[in-house]
């Protein structure tokens, strides 16, 4: 049988140009991976910083031939020798691996027709969930894992289907209704702790019902002293910080609150608007500036702190015990539910540039996809 015609959309220059769609290669899985017909793809802030910012970051993608893309649904195609939980015409969700240093592969990105995935990161799907519900899954909730579960971090225990019961320590989110948010509610609710968290007002009762037990406004003026009052009688599990700012309000809750004094950060440091001059040196400042301020704050207050890097999970037991373990069961359960939610606005991969430019100027509490 001869290989499938495949297409992508590829990041052409370092500096910044639209995506490029052109015919690419179709590369057959590895012994432990397997192709997929990518039905539906989600945008991830990452994909336009990384467009925005390729001269600084990700400077190891192959230019002219560099892809983006991470959350991706679709139809097993093809299956490798070794692999034994898939099969072809299985509908899964996947993150797509392959702008890390460490594999740094287009054929493992996410902006294409047909994409490679591993196993270990990749899940079924029930038939019930649509491709575009189910693609805005994966790296917010990798990154939420890697937050909540790896030992470098806040270590808390595994989730389970049914959920276990209660540990009685709370944690506190920052940043409920972005994508890590939303995941990182319900795994940790799934994983036996309650949840504090924050976000806009327009989006209280949508994080609520993900699983939060408070909800603060993070704009209000006195949010920290409202969630320290909270805690008041509560045992902590650390906090989860997300967003602009949030690492520095989460430290002056935690160094207040009984429990775990452990922050995990998702964001770091950048500039609070892009800068319009000398791009690459008031990012590196506000960087390193941001690092240095930080890591003396946490020091000073006694807490244990980690930026997280999304891609760590692919390679320790984490990935599996989301992928392979929990997040089938939870699906098939109803005990998860994709979140935030998927906002379609084309079909094709011609379409991508657009969904990124949308995801770039904002959103709130929802994900933008392009189904193809
Ligand atoms: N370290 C890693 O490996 C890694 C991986 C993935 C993502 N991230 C980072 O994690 C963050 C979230 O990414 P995402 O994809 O989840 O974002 P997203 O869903 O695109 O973010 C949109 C949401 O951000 C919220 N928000 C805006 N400013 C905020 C602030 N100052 N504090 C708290 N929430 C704020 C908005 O909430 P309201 O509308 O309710 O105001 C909105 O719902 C980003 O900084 C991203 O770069 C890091």
């Amino acid at each position: 049988m001869s290989n499938p015609t495949n297409q992508a959309a590829y990041l052409v220059d370092k500096n910044v140009k639209p995506l490029e769609v052109r015919t690419a290669p179709y590369t057959p899985p590895g012994p432990d991976e397997i192709v997929i017909r990518t039905h539906a793809i989600a945008i991830n802030p990452v994909d336009h910083i990384i467009q925005n910012l390729g001269g600084m970051m990700y400077t190891h993608l192959p230019y002219p031939e560099a892809m983006l893309g991470f959350d991706v649904s679709g139809e097993v195609v093809q299956v490798g020798k070794e692999v034994t939980r898939f099969k072809p015409g299985d509908r899964v969700v996947g993150e797509a691996v392959g702008t890390a240093k460490n594999r740094n592969l287009a054929s493992h990105c996410g902006f294409q027709l047909y994409t490679v995935l591993l196993p270990r990161m990749t899940s079924h799907i029930p038939d019930t969930l649509t491709y575009e519900k189910a693609s805005v899954i994966p790296l917010g909730l990798s990154t939420a894992a890697c937050g909540l579960f790896q030992k470098d971090h806040l270590a808390l225990q595994h989730p389970s289907v049914p959920a276990p019961k209660p540990t009685g320590k709370t944690l506190l989110i920052w940043g409920g209704s972005t994508s890590v948010g939303c995941n990182a509610i319900q795994v940790a609710v799934a994983a036996g702790y309650e949840v504090i968290t924050t976000c806009s007002p327009r989006n209280f009762e949508y994080v609520k019902s993900l699983g939060a037990v408070e909800v603060y406004d993070y704009n209000s003026k006195t949010v920290v002293k409202d969630i320290t009052r909270a805690f008041k009688g509560r045992v902590t599990a650390g906090a989860l910080s997300i967003g602009a700012g949030a690492a520095d309000k989460c430290l002056d809750i935690l160094a207040g609150c009984k429990g775990d004094k452990v922050l995990s950060m998702a964001t770091y440091p950048t500039p609070a608007t892009p800068p319009k001059r000398f791009v690459m040196v008031q990012t590196i400042v506000t960087y390193l500036s941001g690092l240095i301020s930080l890591w003396i704050k946490a020091r000073r207050y006694g807490v244990r702190s980690a930026y997280i890097f999304a891609d760590s999970l692919v390679d320790n037991e984490v990935g599996p015990m989301i992928y392979e373990q929990w997040l089938p069961k939870a699906l098939a359960a109803g005990t998860f539910v994709p979140a935030p939610k998927a906002e379609v606005v084309g079909h094709g991969l011609g379409y991508i540039q657009r969904a990124m430019d949308i995801n770039r100027k904002g959103v709130s509490a929802k994900k933008i996809v392009v189904t193809l």
